[in-house]
């Protein structure tokens, strides 16, 4: 009986000592800078959000950029409208591209600066304006709907005249605005989905026709002391549609003028680098499929939190992104779709799983923070780690298998400090146990859950 005792318990301490992965982070080996994390309210979903009442919008609100208690989202994108009266800063044409414009500004456009405002009150200062299309009268197809190309780019012209110009001195007006309303536009982008046609506001363009009017919005930009905003290109459907543009963009030199590569993922996820020194960020993102959903993980399906996850695990990890926006915030009495992250029927205020996976990576991971190397891996478990501009560590643990226990060492940070959050299909951003000894942390991550590290540095 002793030895047989005996025997379970070497037994059970050797498989206890087998079963627990290593990793080592190495806070010295920096890779890419994180811009962060967002969505955006376009399409009248600002408007309908800002006329909720003052406590389920603040709830709303806080579940977006709350670090404590949302998802603390940095990044937030609006839509810069084309389709004329209430929509577009010019809705009327001047008649030819050198007459004088006569915009129109509102101080509302769309109740989208109250959703800057709004954000900006949480600490976020990146705000992403983005053009769906120019004016209809700018364009080939004399509609700001249904794809055309903007008069001038190459192989493109119109009775009309180049409407170069004057689109890139419509678009340095609408930061203009709204830095006239205290709202820093930081990042400006011209197209949106450029290689599909909408019956909505679209245009159309390749990576060389971009090309044919990025330095035109960029000296427009510098001639109005706006250098500091970064010009993105170009919202393509997908991930590889996105790089066939880019490597226009790079042979064409484009690079010099550029602030960020963005891209959507409809047409295929972000699942390795563009080839570009710039920075690339996934802007839009989201399940256009199922209807509305609440879930952490059931059966994989596109509307779950955990897949969504795992996207940005895989964006941010294998694909080197610096930023991830999902489409759309919240939305008010739609509950169609889950091409949202928050519903409301007015009264209560619904996060999804969707959200809860972005929170495990906005909360903790800063914009400014690296991305730094580790060695090591865990069976199923995909690993980000980061440095934070404060000196803070945070490490993302996406576990597709079951519970996992892990030690964590660090190489070039001594972690005074360590907690560690887990959301699964029981807790959304939880506080759950972790062990700090000896300058490394151990600590179990469940099974089909994200369970991030934070950790600070000695003094
Ligand atoms: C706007 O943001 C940029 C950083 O993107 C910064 O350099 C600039 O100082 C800001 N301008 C204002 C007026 O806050
Ligand atoms: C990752 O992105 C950065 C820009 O943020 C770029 O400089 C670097 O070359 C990229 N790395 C890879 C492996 O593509
Ligand atoms: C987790 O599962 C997803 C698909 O659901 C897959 O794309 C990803 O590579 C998996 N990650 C790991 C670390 O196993």
């Amino acid at each position: 009986m002793r030895t047989l005792s005996t025997a379970v318990a070497i037994a059970a301490h050797v498989g206890m000592a087998l079963s627990q992965a290593q990793i080592t982070v190495n806070t010295g080996s920096t890779l890419q800078e994180i811009d962060g994390f967002g969505v955006s309210q376009a399409f009248t979903r600002a408007a309908e959000f800002e006329g909720m009442n003052p406590e389920p919008r603040r709830k709303g609100l806080d579940y977006l950029f709350s670090t404590t208690t949302g998802a603390g989202l940095t990044i937030i994108r609006n839509r810069i409208g084309s389709k004329g009266q209430g929509d577009s800063i010019l809705p009327v044409s001047p008649g030819s591209p050198n007459a004088t414009p006569n915009y129109v500004w509102d101080g509302s456009d769309s109740s989208q600066v109250w959703f800057s405002k709004e954000a900006m009150a949480y600490g976020v200062n990146q705000i992403y304006g983005n053009a769906w299309s120019a004016p209809g009268f700018m364009k080939t197809n004399n509609n700001e709907a249904n794809g055309g190309y903007l008069c001038g780019v190459s192989g493109r012209s119109c009775g009309s005249g180049d409407w170069r110009r004057a689109y890139a001195h419509l678009l340095t007006q609408y930061v203009k605005f709204y830095a006239q309303e205290g709202v820093n536009v930081t990042h400006l982008g011209f197209l949106n989905e450029p290689d599909f046609v909408a019956t909505y506001s679209s245009m159309q363009s390749d990576g060389n026709q971009a090309a044919s009017f990025i330095p035109i919005l960029h000296q427009t930009l510098a001639e109005n002391d706006l250098s500091h905003v970064q010009i993105t290109c170009c919202d393509a459907m997908g991930w590889s549609s996105q790089g066939t543009m880019t490597g226009q963009l790079v042979q064409q030199g484009m690079e010099q003028y550029l602030g960020v590569i963005t891209s959507h993922m409809y047409t295929g996820d972000p699942n390795s680098p563009m080839n570009t020194k710039l920075k690339t960020w996934q802007t839009e993102a989201c399940d256009l499929q199922s209807s509305w959903c609440t879930t952490w993980y059931s059966n994989g399906g596109l509307c779950e939190g955990m897949t969504w996850a795992n996207k940005l695990h895989t964006g941010i990890v294998n694909a080197n992104l610096s930023g991830y926006l999902y489409w759309e915030g919240v939305e008010v009495n739609q509950f169609q779709a889950a091409s949202y992250l928050v519903a409301s029927d007015g009264t209560n205020v619904i996060p999804s799983g969707r959200l809860w996976a972005f929170a495990q990576w906005s909360r903790f991971v800063r914009p400014g923070a690296r991305r730094v190397s580790h060695s090591g891996s865990v069976n199923n478990v995909g690993i980000g780690a980061f440095k934070n501009t404060d000196g803070t560590v945070a490490v993302v643990f996406t576990n597709n298998g079951s519970n996992q226990n892990v030690r964590v060492n660090f190489n070039g940070f001594t972690p005074s400090t360590a907690i560690a959050y887990v959301t699964d299909n029981n807790r959304a951003v939880a506080e759950t146990a972790v062990t700090l000894s000896g300058g490394s942390v151990t600590l179990d991550v469940p099974g089909r859950a994200v369970l991030t590290l934070k950790l600070s540095a000695s003094e």
